[in-house]
């Protein structure tokens, strides 16, 4: 089983990315292929409208989505992780979710070439666990229009500190589980 990991978040060794590692480490240990890709440290850029990928799904702009749509079709599961900024997911994973466009064809349905299963895992400095439940049953829906198969949707709350997320003894040994369970 092939496992992708995407970190949203601008702070590459921040709770988010320690979020996304544990789920995958724990994918790991169950002996998935996994990698983490830092999608603040890769350039990808916002998509640009021109439509260019309704002709045959691939994308104009020459950029590091190229290889994120590899990695995408080459995997049963993708796990994209973001903070919360300003009650959604930040920008750099916005470009990413906006460029996924080019897998829907003209008549919206997929170009995914198979059953891809998908993990969300946020972190929020405010510690109200409901807060966002509206912002991630919409994400489900939007994903499962994409064809994604939302299967898990892990939340954080009350990190602030890079490393907030190290003291949730629960939460780290849920993550890991979830991946095991994948
Ligand atoms: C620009 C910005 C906007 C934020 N907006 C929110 C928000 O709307 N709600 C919230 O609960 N936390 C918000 N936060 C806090 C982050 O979601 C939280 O600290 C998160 O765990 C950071 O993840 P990281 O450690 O992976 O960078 C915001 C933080 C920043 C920097």
């Amino acid at each position: 089983m092939k496992i992708i990991g995407l970190n949203g978040s601008p702070r590459a060794d921040g709770n988010t990315a320690k979020l996304v590692k544990e789920i995958l480490s724990g994918a790991s240990d169950n002996g998935a292929d996994v990698q983490i890709f830092n999608l603040a440290k890769m350039n990808v850029a916002p998509c640009i409208g021109c439509y260019a990928c309704k002709k045959d799904g691939t994308c104009i702009l020459d950029d590091d989505m190229q290889k994120l749509y590899d990695e995408i079709q080459a995997s049963d599961v993708i796990v994209l992780g973001s903070p919360i900024y300003m009650w959604e997911m930040t920008a750099q994973a916005k470009s990413f979710v906006d460029r996924l466009c080019a897998f829907i064809k003209p008549d919206f349905s997929t170009r995914l070439n198979g059953e891809k299963k998908l993990i969300l895992a946020f972190t929020q400095g405010n510690p109200d666990s409901e807060m966002f439940n509206f912002y991630f049953e919409y994400l489900a829906k939007m994903f499962g229009f994409l064809a994604f198969n939302v299967e898990e949707t892990i939340v954080v709350t009350g990190t602030v500190e890079r490393s907030d997320i190290l003291s949730q003894e629960f939460i780290l040994e849920t993550a890991r589980q979830m991946g095991k369970d994948l």
